[in-house]
């Protein structure tokens, strides 16, 4: 089954309501919480012509990936998902790539970032020429951050003073591409799931002991 992906626009409206509970349904699989999306939320960036969509030729939902900006400064692509039965197909890199494009034509000099758990999602934004950076290089707007607050880690990111947590924050930098050379990044990837499985088990295992202490006194 052939899908196209496509800038979203009000006539996929019907497909927000699937999209949502996909999201939902997602997060607690994968045991974090996520910034909760209405389906008002999702037919807005539709609307506005901030969101990508894959849909096959009987009208079958594939993926989605939308938009999200701060001033000119800062943008991310957000809310990426696939359904479970097409995955592992390439599905998410060619709506990402998708975003990637429509994020670059919309806002030519924001710094485009991501913060994610997902080994796919990391592997995905090496490919667009993103690198892993810390959290003091993303945005610190506020709102952005205020979406962490549905994760079950936001202790983790409060703790630390918003300095670490689980997921890894992804930069590209549009200034930047032309300093580096993107193959550099690609080559991390063979190493991003040693990465995120040595930060969840120092995170997870300071927090525990440090949750002892707090039983004991
Ligand atoms: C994450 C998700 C979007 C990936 O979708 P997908 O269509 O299966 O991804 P692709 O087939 O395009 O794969 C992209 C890359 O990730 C890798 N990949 C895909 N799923 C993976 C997994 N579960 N674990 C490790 N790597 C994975 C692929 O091998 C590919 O890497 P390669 O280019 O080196 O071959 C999908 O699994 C999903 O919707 N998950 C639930 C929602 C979610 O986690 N969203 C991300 C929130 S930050």
């Amino acid at each position: 089954m052939e899908f196209q992906v496509l800038v979203a626009t009000s006539d996929h409206h019907k497909y927000a309501e699937e999209i949502c509970e996909l999201m939902e349904l997602s997060a607690k699989a994968r045991g974090t919480g996520i910034a909760k999306r209405s389906p008002d939320y999702i037919k807005n960036k539709m609307t506005e012509g901030k969101a990508i969509i894959a849909i096959n030729e009987m009208g079958v939902f594939g993926g989605f990936c939308y938009i999200e900006s701060w001033g000119e400064k800062f943008a991310a692509n957000s809310g990426l998902i696939v359904a479970e039965e097409f995955r592992k197909m390439g599905l998410a890199m060619r709506v990402k790539r998708k975003a990637f494009e429509l994020s670059r034509q919309k806002f030519p000099n924001a710094k485009l970032f991501g913060l994610t758990t997902s080994l796919a999602v990391m592997k995905i934004n090496s490919e667009l020429g993103y690198r892993p950076v810390t959290f003091s290089e993303l945005t610190d707007d506020e709102h952005f951050w205020k979406g962490c607050q549905s994760c079950v880690n936001y202790d983790i990111l409060t703790r630390t003073n918003r300095k670490h947590c689980l997921c890894t924050g992804m930069l590209y930098d549009p200034v930047e591409k032309y300093k580096h050379n993107r193959k550099t990044f690609k080559e991390y990837k063979g190493n991003y799931a040693k990465w995120l499985k040595e930060k969840r088990d120092l995170l997870l295992e300071k927090f525990k002991k440090v949750n002892v202490l707090f039983n004991i006194f």
